[in-house]
């Protein structure tokens, strides 16, 4: 019997943009976790059986009416509950303690002294002062805390700003943070949460890569016996590692169609049949449809418009070679959990759709496919070190996320032909480049935009009358916010000399600083 979801913790997230971090943490840990909206129906906590429970961040205020609550059956399921932030106030306010503005906010560093010696933060410092205290860096980020205890509580840890930091009901091993364990910031904060899944909550750490591929291969065998699955291969991490899962676990009963769409980047599509094909076995169908997409696009320039083409496009020829395959019963999918979990969406749900994502579905009625979703509960970095291990090349697996209407989103209005293999040169030039000097792995997302408008250059005595390409590069951690990356200016007068000498149709290149937000980080 599989083991990995023996011991779990359950998050309940109060819409903190750090509680995906809490739950990255604990699989980091080694132990399984969900994240569910707070105000899920409290049969599903029960059902979901917690070894403990977190409350986490958010952005309401304790002390408004109608602020969020924990559901009451968290207190009456005896398990162990961690408080973070907002989990902690409103723990407190729910048992009968207070929380009020504080004095003065606080974002940012703070040092906490730990007080009472408490089973979560005994033994663990940053520094201990002369009277013995454990003293610890924390990231705090609030402006409201709590202000008096609830009855059988006592306090933990404290800062001169803040008095209650931290407390305990130490019968029915309920805690609170005010600070953020979860954060690279608060140094020892993976310990602390260590302490409160291993010690406090008694999980096993079962939750292992090893152990995970395991249950992975098992669960496939099961779920799809002889019968034969489809997958639509991208090449992106996702795709890819449920390509080398499903052949491990089926071999032949897989095929796999990967779909050329002209918009992809130098060389991709030849190194995806390469690694897959040539290299691992896999049976891949490569369909060239580039004419089509093209076709399609001609004319149209507006980008909400463009991804709706590209998205159907992709659903017709995938569907023309899936009718070729006789008796496929399973469409594989790389649904990954932060997919599940913004899907999900909370009941008061507060999430916009700022573009129309792509992705497979959407098939057409007449063919009817059960969904196989190996990686619907792991994170992206998981999916990586599970890839990884499987044997997947190290260079597909860390490369940027590249969205699915590819370079048709980076080609601003009417997509070309011809402008598709401009932008393809620039933006083989950039990577080599930021290879080359090792800024890759320093940002988080690059790439190069073609700007259909024509500028004026010289080249010798020669007037240029040639198009625009624009660099992008951003540091984020989330996608949802980021900041355009502080390249070197001698790096980018290097990248920007390479495209105007050798693409002979780019007369002038520019450096984008537009942070997100206001911006997105794709141009469309
Ligand atoms: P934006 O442009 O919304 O991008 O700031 C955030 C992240 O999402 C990627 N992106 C997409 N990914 N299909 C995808 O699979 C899409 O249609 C799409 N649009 C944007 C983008 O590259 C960035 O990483």
């Amino acid at each position: 019997m599989s083991t990995i979801h023996h011991h779990k913790i359950l998050i309940l997230d109060f819409g903190s943009q750090y509680t995906q971090l809490i739950a990255r943490r604990i699989r980091e840990i080694g132990v399984y976790c969900e994240l569910l909206p707070y105000d899920v129906k409290p049969y599903f906590i029960e059902n979901f059986n917690p070894s403990g429970i977190i409350l986490s961040g958010g952005p309401d205020r304790v002390s408004d009416i109608g602020s969020a609550r924990a559901p009451n059956i968290v207190f009456e399921l005896n398990v162990p509950i961690l408080g973070i932030c907002y989990g902690m106030q409103t723990m407190a306010v729910q048992l009968g303690g207070e929380a009020r503005n504080s004095q003065k906010a606080e974002f940012g560093f703070a040092q906490i002294r730990a007080r009472n010696h408490s089973k979560l933060l005994t033994g663990i410092s940053d520094e201990t002062n002369l009277d013995g205290h454990g003293l610890l860096d924390v990231w705090m980020s609030h402006g409201i805390e709590v202000t008096r205890l609830p009855l059988n509580f006592e306090l933990i840890a404290s800062t001169d700003n803040c008095p209650i930091a931290g407390f305990v009901n130490k019968e029915k091993n309920y805690f609170g943070l005010q600070f953020h364990p979860e954060v690279t910031h608060t140094k020892q904060g993976i310990q602390i949460l260590e302490r409160f899944v291993t010690d406090i909550c008694k999980c096993n750490k079962n939750w292992t890569t090893d152990n995970i591929i395991k249950d992975l291969l098992v669960n496939i065998k099961k779920q799809v016996g002889n019968k034969k699955v489809l997958l639509g291969l991208s090449g992106g991490v996702d795709s890819s590692v449920v390509a080398i899962l499903l052949h491990q676990a089926i071999g032949d009963q897989l095929t796999c169609v990967f779909v050329d769409n002209g918009l992809l980047r130098h060389n991709e599509g030849n190194e995806v049949m390469r690694t897959f094909s040539e290299n691992m076995g896999v049976k891949v169908i490569r369909a060239n449809a580039q004419q089509y997409f093209y076709d399609k696009l001609s004319n149209e320039a507006d980008p909400e418009l463009k991804r709706k083409i590209i998205g159907k496009a992709f659903i017709e020829i995938f569907d023309h070679e899936a009718k070729k395959i006789k008796n496929i019963k399973f469409l594989a999918q790389g649904t990954i959990y932060p997919d599940v979990i913004e899907s999900a969406g909370t009941t008061s749900g507060k999430a916009k759709v700022i573009k129309s994502h792509h992705n497979v579905g959407g098939l057409p009625d007449d063919i009817k496919f059960d969904l196989v979703e190996p990686l619907k509960e792991l994170f992206k970095d998981e999916v990586r070190t599970i890839g990884l291990k499987l044997g997947l090349p190290k260079k597909m697996l860390n490369r940027h996320p590249f969205p699915g209407p590819g370079l048709g989103v980076r080609i601003l209005g009417t997509v070309k032909e011809e402008f598709a293999e401009i932008l393809r040169q620039a933006d083989q030039i950039f990577m080599e480049e930021l290879n080359n000097h090792k800024l890759y792995d320093k940002v988080d997302q690059a790439f190069a935009v073609f700007l259909p408008i024509k500028s004026v250059g010289v080249t010798g005595d020669e007037r240029r009358y040639d198009y625009v390409i624009s660099l992008r590069a951003v540091e984020t951690i989330d996608f949802m916010t980021a900041r355009w990356a502080r390249l070197p200016y001698e790096f980018l007068d290097h990248v920007s000399n390479r495209i105007m000498n050798e693409i002979s149709r780019v007369s002038r290149v520019v450096y984008d600083i537009s942070g997100k937000p206001p911006a997105t980080i794709e141009w469309e």
